[in-house]
């Protein structure tokens, strides 16, 4: 998870360099580092988030006009100073930054301290400027050095290397970690995501694994593991530097949920791309959704409209546990892969299981990312950069994709009318912010949540309940309301705060039975509910929602609400919702 940047320019390039990894933070924020190439590699490198750091050795101050930088989120090694990147080589002439893990590292590294190299680190990464101080000690230049070191690493790579010998150059290679290239009139550039050179140009070149790049000021030479040139598409972004930025609130996390009502309209637009796709399918028997976190309740929220609406028999499987049910694929099954970075390693690996045998589609927000490579179709998130580490509006847009997809295999008109009734009332829960935040400081020092739906509405309080756990570091369950009295129920004690939802719909009575018996033992009460409801009149924490908003379409609203509660009790904590602890946007190791 790390983010990495590489970037050359005619001019010093540590203030570029550092507002791009700035861009990468969401990635992991346990240390930050640079190194820009003179006539000598330079470094500055600290544990911590990159303003703390910068406060305290000040990153830019730093010459040189070809640099790398790094974010850590920390698989090998302790976030500390010596393990952050970069790391160089034993004479301080070649520096690495790397995203991915290398899994021979062990073997590499004792082989190498055997031939007499010193690491300073605890780091898989610090192999691989060894490995190719070792190869250019033996003649070999800086672009051929990496490809000897690469073709050594067993695992996950996306790398920048810089070095004294060649100062005018910086090589790159990736294999199962993003890697971009951005190039522009005035540099060129690498990094692990587009925002992270979206302030320096929209033109980019997506990688493919196992390819190599040679990055100079004016050129950029791809190439493949045996270093014979591509000709590779430069693609133009769509996304603007603005939709990167905190454009005044807060938190990225508060803006991206303000943003929802716009990622409704915006994804709605895929309604033909997505007609378009469902009339290529063939017949289906069955259908998994692969999905990790967030993608994963949407996903549930999928299983739910397929079987009511389409009755087809669906199934959703964590993609961790993916490989365990490959048997059981055939080509009847259509397995649907939800993920917002594209970039999930869980999820990518679930994916090469299933493309032989199945047929794929892919839901996906960021394009030209890993799985929409992969994936024989694939439909896009119309949600824009997302920053934050808990997802928001990518959760909605995500549902919007799928409640169009099962609109148009149904041919369910009166669902697409509905869908596009979704911008107006979502525009309704900022009405109840202030409400919100009156909740948020009630709560705020709670230790148990519990959150409580069902049918449509379980994965909402799944949902709802991630969103409490990630960012306020409050124990949160979320819990199908018939399920509490087979267990979980010895747990509600007076004054414990449970998250009811409760829409109009089929399941009403019954979950408002249960919501019943869980009041009866003393939990406090915050309900989500239809303002129509008399029944609810006596509780007194109530967000009341559009009566018209029926249990079906319910998890696309209810959760704004969710959304900003967790955000309000995060900031009541005064905890960072954008950068939680132990947590990184996007999760490229298995
Ligand atoms: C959501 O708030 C989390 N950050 C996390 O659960 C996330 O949804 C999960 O890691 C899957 O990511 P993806 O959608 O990019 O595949």
């Amino acid at each position: 998870m790390c983010g990495i940047v590489g970037c050359i320019l005619d001019k010093k390039v540590a203030p570029t360099i550092i507002e791009s990894i700035k861009k990468l933070e969401y990635r992991g924020y346990d240390s930050v580092g640079i190194a820009t190439v003179t006539d000598t590699i330079n470094v500055k490198k600290g544990s911590g988030k990159i303003k703390e750091v910068d406060d305290e050795i000040k990153l830019t101050d730093i010459d040189g006009n070809i640099g790398i930088a790094h974010v850590r989120w920390a698989t090998h090694g302790n976030p500390t100073k010596e393990n952050a990147h970069p790391h160089c080589d034993c004479d301080n002439k070649i520096s690495v930054v790397h995203n991915g893990i290398i899994e021979n590292f062990k073997e590499l590294r004792q082989e190498l301290i055997q031939e007499g190299h010193i690491f300073k680190s605890e780091t898989d990464t610090e192999v691989i400027p060894h490995l190719i101080e070792k190869f250019m000690k033996e003649g070999n230049d800086l672009l051929k050095s990496t490809q000897l070191a690469i073709k050594k690493l067993i695992g996950s790579y996306a790398l920048a290397v810089i070095s004294t010998e060649e100062p005018d150059k910086i090589i790159g290679a990736r294999n199962e970690s993003p890697l971009i290239v951005g190039v522009s009139d005035n540099g060129n550039f690498l990094a692990s995501d587009v925002p992270a050179i979206l302030n320096e140009t929209r033109k980019v070149i997506y990688l493919e694994d196992k390819e190599i790049i040679q990055l100079e000021k004016d050129k950029v030479t791809i190439m493949d593991i045996n270093l014979n040139p591509l000709e590779k598409e430069i693609k133009t972004i769509d996304w603007n530097p603005e939709m990167a930025e905190k454009d005044g609130y807060d938190h990225f996390m508060l803006k991206e949920i303000f943003e929802e009502p716009q990622v409704i309209k915006d994804t709605l637009f895929e309604s033909e791309k997505i007609k378009e796709i469902v009339s290529k399918f063939k017949n289906f028997n069955r259908i998994y959704f692969v999905a990790c976190g967030t993608s994963y309740h949407a996903s549930l929220v999928g299983e739910y409209l397929i079987e009511t609406q389409l009755g087809i028999p669906t199934e959703v499987i964590l993609a961790s546990e993916f490989e365990y049910f490959q048997k059981t694929l055939d080509d009847h099954t259509l397995v649907i892969f939800i993920t917002q970075s594209g970039e999930t390693a869980d999820t990518i690996k679930a994916l090469k299981v299933a493309k032989p045998v199945s047929e794929t589609l892919a839901i996906v927000n960021v394009v030209g990312s890993s799985i929409t490579r992969e994936a024989h179709h694939v439909i896009y998130t119309r949600a824009g950069p997302e920053i934050g580490v808990a997802a928001t509006k990518t959760y909605l847009s995500q549902l919007i994709c799928i409640y169009l997809l099962v609109a148009h295999l149904g041919e369910n008109e009166e669902l697409i009318e509905k869908l596009h009734s979704i911008h107006e009332l979502s525009l309704e829960s900022f009405d109840r912010e202030e409400e919100i935040k009156k909740i948020a400081k009630r709560y705020k020092s709670a230790k148990d949540f519990f959150y409580i739906g069902r049918g449509f509405n379980y994965p909402t309080a799944l949902e709802g309940a991630l969103k409490l756990k990630e960012i306020t570091y409050i124990h949160a369950e979320g819990y199908p309301a018939g399920e509490l009295k087979h267990g979980p129920l010895a747990l509600i004690e007076e004054g414990i705060p449970v998250v009811g939802i409760l829409p109009p719909g089929a399941s009403y009575a019954k979950t408002f039975n249960n919501l019943q018996e869980i009041r009866a033992r003393g939990a406090n009460m915050i309900l989500l509910g239809a303002e129509n409801d008399t029944q609810i009149d006596d509780v007194e924490d109530k967000l009341l929602f559009n009566s018209t908003i029926d249990e079906i379409i319910a998890p696309l609203l209810y959760i704004i609400d969710l959304q900003l509660l967790s955000y309000h009790i995060s900031v009541e904590k005064s905890i960072d919702p954008d950068k939680p602890k132990n947590l990184a946007k996007s999760v490229t190791v298995v």
